[in-house]
């Protein structure tokens, strides 16, 4: 089985193939960083013409790297939603024109189902597990019971976490995407120098919230310079926060699980923010203390990119489960509401 992933959601443009015994063939992802930046954050419409420009090169490329043609693939994925729709229709679009074409099995693949099944492909992860699904549109705590059976046990009430690296960093002048460059910026800092709010710590249930540790960093900064020194303290102190907060919620999801007897053997997370290594290594001591299993993909696979979809697509091939050339793209697609398998 050899399956090509396309993904469009937002500002990059991947091109991914994978086989079925776990190797990634091919991994092609044209980043639209620079027609972004100036603006602050991604522009929708920029970022659907981008896709245009140069998506079939990047498919060319994926073929090329894979040394494969359309005529060995066994099927065609592509992120139909959630994501900005005008950049998701370029890549359905080129996918199903490819499986037209040639005649090959089309897979509509739910972006937050990519991030989610990656760790599946790089580790030998069981089902049930535990997820923490972090990125810059979403932060949820899922129990993953199997490819399309997903079930929401706490998310976000305001802000995702990545959205909150993005905005302090923009506060801290720092640029865009901010989550890399505070992570970078917190090397030279102090995580104690300043007291920020730990959001949601203690409370019931496992949602999350980042919008008061948003309002918070604004308010530390008013008045002040933003000099290397105190740029560092401040995303070492926030990096610090967003680790706290997250953590006790993933513990307060264990503890529920636990409740339930629900037996679940590993933790895995995902999503752009789960490429920060300071959060891994929290992450990976709780699972640790709960007797779980960690996985994580590696930092590259943990930003959008064509792999995750060429192997969410694999995994939904091998189960039987296609979609119509007339799919609609869904700019809105919450995971717990994908078809079962
Ligand atoms: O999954 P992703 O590439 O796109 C979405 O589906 O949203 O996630 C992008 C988000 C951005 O908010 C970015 O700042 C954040 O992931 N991010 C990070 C790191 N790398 C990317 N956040 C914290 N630390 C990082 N190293
Ligand atoms: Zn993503």
């Amino acid at each position: 089985m050899l399956v090509l992933g396309l993904e469009t959601s937002c500002d990059d443009t991947g091109a991914g193939i994978v086989d079925d015994t776990r190797a990634i063939r091919a991994h092609v992802v044209a980043s639209q960083l620079a027609e972004h930046k100036p603006y602050g954050g991604v522009v929708p419409e920029i970022a659907a013409r981008a896709h245009l420009d140069v998506i079939d090169g990047v498919i060319d490329a994926a073929l090329r790297e894979a040394g494969v043609t359309f005529a060995d693939l066994s099927g065609v994925a592509a992120t139909t939603g959630p994501g900005l729709i005008g950049g998701v229709m370029v890549g359905a679009m080129a996918g199903k024109a490819i499986a037209a074409v040639r005649n090959l099995p089309f897979i509509a693949v739910n972006h937050l189902e990519a991030h989610a099944l990656t760790a599946r492909l790089t580790e030998d992860v069981p089902f049930p597990h535990l997820l923490l699904l972090a990125s810059g549109g979403h932060c949820q705590l899922l129990l993953v019971r199997g490819v399309g059976d997903y079930e929401l046990l706490g998310r976000t009430i305001d802000d995702a976490v990545g959205e909150c690296f993005d905005k302090c960093a923009k506060m801290l002048g720092l640029g865009y995407p901010g989550g890399p460059l505070v992570e970078q910026a917190a090397r030279d800092g102090n995580a104690k120098a300043f007291d920020l709010p730990r959001p949601m710590v203690g409370r019931e249930g496992c949602d999350f919230s980042f919008s008061g540790l948003k309002t918070a960093v604004r308010t530390a900064l008013e008045g002040r310079e933003n000099t290397q020194a105190f740029v560092a303290d401040m995303a070492a102190s926030l990096q610090a926060a967003i680790a706290d907060s997250i953590a006790d919620r993933v513990r307060h999801a264990f503890a529920m699980l636990d409740e339930r007897g629900e037996n679940v053997t590993a933790f895995v997370t995902a999503g752009g923010v789960a490429a920060n290594q300071v959060l891994r290594a929290r992450l990976m001591q709780i699972a640790t203390e709960q007797g779980a299993a960690f996985a994580a993909p590696p930092p590259k696979l943990c930003t959008d990119n064509g792999v995750m979809v060429a192997w969410a697509g694999l995994e939904r091939l091998r189960l039987g489960l296609t979609d119509p050339l007339d799919t609609a793209s869904r700019p809105r697609w919450p995971l717990e509401e994908i078809a079962k398998a």
